[in-house]
């Protein structure tokens, strides 16, 4: 038998372990393993059932996600995959009892239906969450669920791919009890209990599939909710076609119906993309130069300072993950509203159910607001989110740097700022580092921790960490303006802008890169986020501006005339009341004016050349600050665009998308518009050396650490 299962026995009950850190995923050789236990305990006259169980944190979680790259890239061919040992396990004549905790996933959940009864801990939970690497159950769970759990919970675990606790598992069918105290002493003595019973298979059990006519408005509903909220995926539409076989056919036409799709959604780039980000969501957390072992920092309490729209979503961060948090302000007023702000986003988080007013209670009672530095000694962690002004800054720090305990970690949330200057202001600019936190801090996953030159490792380690207790995404950036996100959006606004300029419509920009998938097109992006954000920052840097090079005009123009977005009610579009966009006919007709007076020819333009002047401008700026070592892996600029600038996860984030274009034709594009128009769209030197290459971004690897500088 493979080392990953083993098999021993408690009096006439076997005992099957899983035992395939760290998450007991199901490749091959276990699935071996297992076949082999269930032969050894057939031919045992001794036992008379099984316990099938996850040895160390978890049942298992699923199939061997890297097993898939393999298939894909042709390195393994792929075999007939789970369906044979589960037929064998459901086929064994002797009850075989699935003993549940930690993450029955995918594969992990196929397993357990395959057994005769399934018991679980009361903390586990189970799922079919293959939709989210943009597969579909491959395993018959497409079949086997909608028999246990009943066709609309199968279809919504399937279509969905979102887990569901103990709980919900038991009153849909799907576990057969809870296990309070001892799983292993509970399951054996279920399998005790059960042992003169027949064994029920799952495959045969029928009762709960329902009628035609019961089962169309499922389905209807169901593909309505994909088209919506999963908008652009092949997987969720396929899970419920799968899903629906199982209703209408025998259970092996059925698992034909399942193998087809899978096979179709595995091949698919937006399985690979979304198979990337798997793997580059882990990765983030990794840097080279900081070890799993660099001492972390506890932090049990945190100051905020500047208690606006950042700060006071900052400190609900830090209050719902049950850290107390004084919110500093200096203006008593803004102080006021920056708790009144709390309070209102509190109140309606539990108007939609999100939390419980006793929840919100707790989490209200760890935010104390404060007009002065007094209890700031005691604390672990200060964020700074003042205005951006790095005088402004560079005061704050000086003051807590006198203020704060030596060890204490101090924070900036700048967006624009650099790091070393701010850290400058104090005497330890080790324990200084960016923050960037995106708007609404509350809600958005994204973090972006910005490394200066001095900032400590244990400083990093600790925020890194910190971020995954947040329930953020942190990636480690380098300093430089803009850092990774908001350095690429700009090249991005300004290509929507331009082609504003050169005759499209507003509508017709934010429509194409809303069909390519981005939650919203960028000019509706810029109305939201307030367009005099970007105003003030290009009034500062303007200095910087080479001679001679186009700059776009709209935005400023619309800025002079006080439509600085939806919270002025006008920007690109008018919003009513309840800031729902209307086109603006007469903002239309100026646009045309001020490009005829700036002697810009116009023309028509389609859809794609849109797409391609917007994301490939994401590109070109991602390739630079790949090379400067402003990022450390391109997965990880892919992870920014997706958890904090609304990319779609299916094309696996920018670099990832250019990587499946192809670099070659990425660089001829963007030389061709390096011709059209000129200096801003020089080839990235990087782009250029992996296209002459034939490599990818996802190849490329820097020889150096991250720069900090
Ligand atoms: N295959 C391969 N590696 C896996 C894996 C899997 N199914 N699940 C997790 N891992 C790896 C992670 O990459 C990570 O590796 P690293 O330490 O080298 O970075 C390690 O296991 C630990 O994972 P996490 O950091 O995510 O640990 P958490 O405790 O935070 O989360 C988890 C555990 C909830 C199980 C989470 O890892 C998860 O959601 N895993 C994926 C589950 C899944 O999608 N299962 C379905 C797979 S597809 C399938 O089963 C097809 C079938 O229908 C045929
Ligand atoms: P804001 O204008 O909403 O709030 C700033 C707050 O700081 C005000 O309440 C002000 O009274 C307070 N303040 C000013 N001087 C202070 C002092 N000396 N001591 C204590 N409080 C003081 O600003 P916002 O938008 O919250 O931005 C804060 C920081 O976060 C800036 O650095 C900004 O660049 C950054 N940021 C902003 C994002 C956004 O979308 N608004 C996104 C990410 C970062």
């Amino acid at each position: 038998m493979s080392d990953l299962v083993q098999l021993t026995k408690d009096k006439d009950v076997a005992i099957i372990s899983i035992n395939n850190p760290p998450v007991n995923a199901i490749g091959p050789a276990v699935s071996e393993g297992i076949s082999q236990a269930i032969k050894e305990i057939t031919q045992d006259e001794s036992v008379k059932a099984a316990v099938i169980i996850g040895a160390g944190r978890t049942f298992v979680a699923g199939a061997d996600i890297k097993e898939f790259g393999r298939i894909t890239s042709g390195k393994t061919a792929r075999g007939p995959g789970l369906l044979p040992l589960l037929r064998q396990i459901e086929d064994c004549s002797k009850p075989v009892v699935m003993a549940i905790h930690g993450t029955a996933f995918g594969g992990g959940l196929e397993l357990a239906m395959s057994g005769h009864y399934r018991v679980g801990a009361p903390g586990a939970q189970v799922g079919q969450p293959e939709v989210k690497l943009g597969i579909i159950p491959g395993a018959a769970g497409t079949q086997r669920l909608p028999r246990l759990a009943g066709v609309a919970k199968a279809v919504e675990m399937c279509a969905q791919g979102n887990p569901i606790s103990a709980q919900e598992a038991l009153d849909s069918g799907i576990l057969d009890q809870l296990i309070e105290g001892d799983l292993l002493s509970g399951a054996v003595a279920f399998a005790r209990a059960v042992l003169e019973k027949p064994v029920p298979k799952t495959r045969e059990r029928n009762q709960r599939l329902g009628t035609l006519e019961q089962n169309a408005p499922i389905f209807a509903a169901a593909r309505e909710v994909a088209r919506q909220k999963q908008r652009g995926m092949i997987a969720p539409l396929a899970a419920i076609d799968a899903v629906e076989a199982a209703t209408r056919l025998p259970f092996d036409e059925g698992c034909e119906v399942e193998k087809k799709l899978f096979n179709d959604c595995l091949f698919s780039e937006q399985s690979k993309a979304l198979i990337h980000v798997f793997f580059g969501e882990r990765e983030v957390a990794k840097i080279p130069d900081i070890p799993k072992e660099t001492p972390i920092i506890p932090v049990n309490s945190v100051a905020v300072v500047g208690a606006g729209t950042m700060g006071g979503g900052i400190a609900m961060v830090f209050a719902n993950a049950g850290i107390p948090v004084l919110l500093k302000d200096a203006d008593p007023p803004a102080l006021d509203r920056g708790m009144e702000v709390i309070r209102k986003n509190y109140s309606s988080s539990v108007k939609r159910g999100r939390f419980t007013q006793q929840f919100v209670d707790e989490r209200l009672r760890l935010i104390t607001p404060v007009l002065r530095y007094d209890d700031f000694d005691r604390v672990d962690l200060v964020v700074e989110a003042v205005f951006e002004g790095m005088q402004l800054k560079k005061e704050i720090f000086g003051e807590l740097d006198r203020v704060c305990r030596p060890g204490a970690i101090l924070a900036s949330n700048t967006s624009t700022l650099s790091i070393d200057e701010i850290a400058s202001a104090t005497a330890r600019p080790e324990a200084v580092i960016g923050t960037h936190f995106f708007s609404p801090a509350n809600v958005m996953r994204l973090l972006e921790i910005v490394r200066g030159k001095n900032s400590s490792k244990e400083v990093i380690a600790t925020c890194m960490q910190l971020s995954r207790k947040l329930g953020k995404v942190g990636v480690l950036v380098g300093n430089c303006r803009g850092f990774v996100g908001n350095r690429m959006f700009g090249p991005y606004r300004r290509e929507a802008q331009f082609l504003v300029e050169e005759g499209a419509s507003i509508e017709a920009v934010d429509q194409a890169l809303y069909d390519f998938g981005m939650a919203m097109g960028p000019l509706a992006t810029g109305d939201l986020a307030g367009l005099d954000v970007g105003w003030r920052i290009r009034k500062e840097f303007r200095h910087l501006e080479k001679a001679g090079t186009r700059q776009p005009f709209a935005e400023d123009r619309l800025c002079e005339m006080g439509r600085y977005g939806q919270k002025t009610g006008a920007g690109w579009y008018k919003y009513d009341e309840s800031r729902h966009a209307i086109s603006d006919p007469e903002l239309a007709d100026s646009l045309r004016k001020w490009s005829a007076e700036a002697g810009i020819p116009q023309r028509k333009i389609s859809p794609e050349e849109i797409v391609d002047r917007c994301i490939l401008a994401l590109v070109n700026e991602g390739a630079r600050i790949l090379e400067e070592g402003i990022a450390l892996r391109a997965g990880d600029i892919d992870i920014i665009y997706l958890n904090g600038y609304g990319f779609p996860p299916y094309r696996g984030g920018p670099m990832w998308y250019a990587d499946t274009v192809g670099l070659n034709k990425v660089r001829d594009h963007i030389s061709e518009f390096h011709r059209q128009h000129g200096e801003l769209w020089g080839p990235a030197p990087l782009l250029r050396q992996l296209a002459q290459e034939g490599k990818t971004f996802a190849e490329y690897h820097r020889s150096q650490n991250m720069t900090a500088a």
